[in-house]
């Protein structure tokens, strides 16, 4: 994979002399259909705008955008020749999820156009304060700009380009405070969306692996992995299991992050990550169609290892680590049979009913692994489940947990990092469906499944606070969205992100 771009994102100060954008973009709100006077005092468009959102030609709508040429803009050097105008919704919900969004669709409608130097200018300034609109639109900016087309030749100059998105804020510390945290974070969470965007083939545990750990060299991260020799012999027969069908060997990926002056009796949260290069299914071999998705299926383990990054980048006061298991479930003369049993980690044995339901195997191993390592409190997240598609479908990422007050906080950071979570039941109420007559668990009884997942992993995380983020609809966009392209969204690396930051 070539090195990806990133968007240069900047302030700027009107009057500078070196401010020519090729375009500025207003965002307009349904329920204030027009521009309002502070923001474009002497922008010679103003006119032509004013009267196209009178005649009801641009109403606001979320997602919508128009393009405006303007011929006579170009007097003052600070006015740009084209108008983008970025429709934000209602003022309700504008901030901050709304304005994110208004920004990256922005950023993909000027690329589009052969804009190469955008300038935004900042709505509502009066509902947030300026370092926070600057954060969001920031934000909004690099994760707009992502693309997932790195296998795609591109003839030289054919490329749209876009270069530079300043935003129209006369720079001090805090807000260039806020434009660093939002690259740290967008940019961690693009690194996590090219993970889960790489094709099986060519992102199998050790290529994971690597990539891991050329990351956390980068960052200045602890890394240690072990490989399919050590996973046996420690016991960790979810992970071996689910490895042992394919010719590319398991892993356990453990990338650690310790802030200046940590003690070791301060506590250590950590993140476990579901990290199935490539689910077939393995002998309960899935259906063909739609199959190529399951190259995501690591997109949990992505997520926390992007986290780590950006909460090195960031020097977050917290000891936190990431555990990935790591494997490819493939069907093969050595894999797993329908029937047989695994030895965990935890000493549980597992009978594995179902080859594809793998994610939980190697989850309980990842999640015995984290407690061994002192872990105080854990949050797991994984594509786990079809399941939690079909009860929450992709606006909300599933939520379960063994403690109230950690999936409180877990909930709340998720709230703010604008990728909302739904709290789910973790109960034996549903104790039948993870009941085997032969083993201590079995991984799967049917329906709901979800929850009979969620109900076995607590099983492993025992009395240690944990939530389960099932992430199997919220990590994937099917269809190409306005703010981003059909693949891997990099859920997750926000929410821990402002979980760290609390
Ligand atoms: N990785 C899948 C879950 C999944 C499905 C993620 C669709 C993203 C999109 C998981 O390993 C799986 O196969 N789950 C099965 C389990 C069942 C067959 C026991 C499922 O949910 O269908
Ligand atoms: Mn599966
Ligand atoms: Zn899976």
């Amino acid at each position: 994979m070539p090195p990806s771009k990133t968007l240069q994102v900047e302030l700027t100060d009107e009057h500078a002399p070196d401010a020519t954008p090729d375009a500025t973009a207003y965002c307009i709100f349904t329920d204030e259909p027009r521009l309002s006077p502070a923001q474009t005092p002497d922008d010679p468009a103003r006119r032509t705008v004013e009267d196209l959102l009178r005649a009801g030609e641009f109403k606001g709508e979320a997602d919508d955008t128009l393009i405006i040429h303007t011929s006579d803009a170009g007097t003052p050097p600070h006015c740009a020749r084209r108008v983008l105008l970025v429709g934000l919704g209602s003022h309700k919900d504008f901030y901050p999820d709304g304005l994110r969004r208004a920004s990256g669709v922005a950023v993909r409608s000027a690329r589009e156009a052969r804009v190469r130097h955008l300038q935004f200018v900042l709505p509502g300034v009066e509902h947030g304060n300026a370092s926070e609109l600057v954060r969001v639109v920031a934000e909004g900016a690099h994760l707009g700009f992502y693309e997932n087309d790195f296998y795609q030749q591109h003839e030289e100059g054919d490329q749209p380009t876009l270069e530079q998105f300043t935003i129209a804020a006369a720079p001090d510390d805090q807000l260039r405070a806020a434009l660093e945290r939002a690259r740290i974070v967008a940019e961690a969470a693009n690194w996590t969306r090219a993970l889960a965007d790489e094709p099986g083939g060519s992102l199998p545990p050790r290529e994971f692996a690597r990539r891991a750990a050329e990351m956390a060299s980068e960052f200045g991260l602890a890394v240690e992995t072990l490989g399919a020799d050590e996973i046996r012999a420690r016991g960790m027969g979810g992970l071996w299991g689910v490895g042992q069908g394919s010719d590319e060997p398991p892993a356990l990926i453990v990338v650690r992050y310790e802030p200046e002056g940590a003690r070791a009796e301060d506590e250590l949260w950590a993140f476990v990550g579901k990290g199935i290069t490539f689910d077939t299914g393995g002998i309960s071999i899935k259906p063909a169609q739609g199959m190529e998705e399951m190259k995501s299926d690591m997109a949990g383990g992505a997520a926390a290892l992007g986290a780590l990054r950006a909460v090195a980048a960031l020097k977050l006061k917290r000891r936190v680590v990431a555990v990935v298991p790591t494997a490819e479930n493939m069907p093969s003369g050595r894999a797993l049979k329908p029937g047989d049993i695994v030895r965990t980690l935890a000493g549980y044995t597992i009978e594995v009913v179902d080859t594809d339901a793998e994610g939980r195997l190697v989850l309980v191993d990842g999640i015995a692994y984290a407690r061994t390592l002192g872990a105080t409190r854990i949050v797991d997240l994984a594509t786990l489940t079809g399941s939690i598609i079909v009860a929450l479908g992709d606006h909300r990422t599933g939520l379960f947990s063994n403690d109230d007050e950690w999936a409180s906080r877990v909930e709340a950071a998720a709230a703010r990092a604008g990728e909302p979570a739904w709290r789910m039941p973790v109960s034996d109420d549903y104790k039948k469906k993870i009941e085997s007559p032969i083993a201590d668990f079995k991984n799967y009884g049917g329906r709901p499944d979800a929850t009979a997942a969620a109900l076995l992993l607590s099983k492993f995380a025992a009395d240690t606070p944990w939530v389960h983020l099932d992430i199997a609809a919220t990590s994937w966009h099917e269809e190409s969205q306005p703010h981003a392209p059909a693949g891997a969204t990099g859920t997750g690396v926000r929410t821990l992100v402002e979980l760290v930051r609390g």
